[in-house]
């Protein structure tokens, strides 16, 4: 009888869970020290400011831990590149509890992404950009999340800026978008420390593409990849000694646009695969970014794009689109030229604005935490 009532509570409570019609977002800054806490309810179409963090960074990226108790930031502002640990305890009141300096490699470089390892040893991952930012980092977690130190300095080659990171999802690989060096470098990950060892390189399929940013599906089997320089979103196969094969890519940018007036932005993948996001930024704040999302088969494969539509603003230095990881039909984007963040579906409608104009920061990028 107790178990059986235990077992429909239990019931219960996933199914309020499931329901559940209200879902939080953290956005970072580009130069004013704060968290944003956003709630989007999703039965009323809105989006409400629910908190402020007084942090003492502006995280221009932020990532989530695997069991999001943690969040890892980089910080514009600082002058030694640096990243931030923080503590999610209290959503609405998020408090620093590390600052790890790096960089030590490089120089005159800001950090510029962090990744977090979903599995042990949840090591964190580091990249710099601007000046020479041919280096990245590892570092190291305590038991509880929090980031310990620097545990590998490494180099890509002379002329590399590396703007983001992805893995594999049986964690064995790391793909790195090099946007300077035009490349996407594969290492292999240590599985119990987390160190990383060179595999291999390929070039972006074409002079001058940019590959910024890049997920994985959850199979491991493709690898998407959006050219900043190029506004176009990639396809690679995985193989299984982790070497990428370009299958084809897709362009951010209606018929007759210039690529070198924009700045493509972002990839994410829904929660069930069903849908890839990608975003383009424009550099002329008076003209509009570009928001599209494509259809993926079963396979992983990318078979329609589904629309591509001008974005509210230019989006700035974000536009940063992220996939819900409760609806494959809803993803938040972020700008920053007049500074708000949006909800959008799969049809390619705005469904929810929320300005949050504080001067010279927001906004950067967004996590979801539910
Ligand atoms: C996490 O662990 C570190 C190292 O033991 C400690 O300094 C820190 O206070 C812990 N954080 C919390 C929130 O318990
Ligand atoms: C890994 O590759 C980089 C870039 O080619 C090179 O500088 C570095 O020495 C290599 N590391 C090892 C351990 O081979
Ligand atoms: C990976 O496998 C492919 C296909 O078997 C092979 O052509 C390539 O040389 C391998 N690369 C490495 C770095 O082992
Ligand atoms: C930005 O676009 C506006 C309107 O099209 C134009 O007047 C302006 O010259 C552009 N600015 C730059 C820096 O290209
Ligand atoms: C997901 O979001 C879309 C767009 O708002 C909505 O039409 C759909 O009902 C939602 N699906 C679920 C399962 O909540
Ligand atoms: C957006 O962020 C960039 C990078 O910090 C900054 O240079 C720019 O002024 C910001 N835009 C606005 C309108 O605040």
């Amino acid at each position: 009888m107790a178990l059986t009532l235990s077992f429909l509570l239990v019931l219960l409570s996933l199914n309020i869970r499931a329901l559940a019609s209200v879902h939080t977002i953290i956005v970072g800054t580009f130069g004013t020290e704060f968290l944003y806490t956003v709630q989007y309810n999703d039965e009323e179409g809105t989006l409400s400011l629910v908190g402020r963090s007084s942090v003492e960074a502006a995280s221009s990226w932020l990532t989530l831990s695997h069991d999001k108790t943690k969040m890892y930031g980089t910080n514009w502002n600082s002058e030694t590149p640096t990243f931030i640990s923080y503590d999610l305890s209290d959503w609405e009141d998020i408090k620093v509890e590390a600052s790890i300096l790096g960089g030590g490699l490089c120089s005159g470089s800001k950090s510029i992404f962090v990744n977090a390892y979903q599995e042990p040893p949840y090591t964190v991952y580091g990249n710099y950009y601007y000046g020479n930012a041919w280096c990245s980092s590892v570092m190291s977690v305590h038991e509880n999340g929090t980031l310990d130190r620097i545990i590998q300095e490494y180099v890509y080659s002379p002329g590399s800026a590396v703007h983001g990171t992805a893995f594999s999802p049986n964690g064995e690989f790391m793909f790195s978008t090099d946007t300077l060096g035009n490349l996407i470098w594969t290492h292999r990950i240590d599985p119990k420390t987390g160190i990383l060892s060179n595999l291999s390189k390929i070039r972006g399929p074409e002079e001058g593409s940019g590959p910024r940013h890049a997920t994985t599906d959850y199979s491991g089997t493709h690898l998407y990849v959006v050219f900043e320089e190029a506004s176009l979103v990639g396809q690679y196969s995985i193989l299984e000694n982790g070497t990428l094969v370009f299958d084809a890519q897709y362009s951010l940018l209606p018929e007759g646009a210039d690529p070198t007036d924009y700045w493509a932005d972002e990839v994410s993948l829904s929660p069930s695969e069903k849908y890839l996001w990608a975003s383009n930024r424009a550099h002329n704040i008076s003209q509009k970014g570009f928001i599209s999302a494509f259809e993926l088969n079963v396979d992983g494969q990318i078979q329609e794009q589904l629309f591509l539509n001008p974005t509210t603003n230019s989006g700035g230095f974000a536009n940063s689109v992220a996939a819900s990881p409760y609806n494959d039909s809803i993803a938040s984007l972020t700008d920053n030229s007049t500074g708000f963040v949006e909800i959008w579906d799969i049809t390619g409608n705005m469904l929810a604005h929320l300005d949050i104009n504080d001067g010279e920061g927001c906004c950067a990028n967004a996590v979801w935490l539910d």
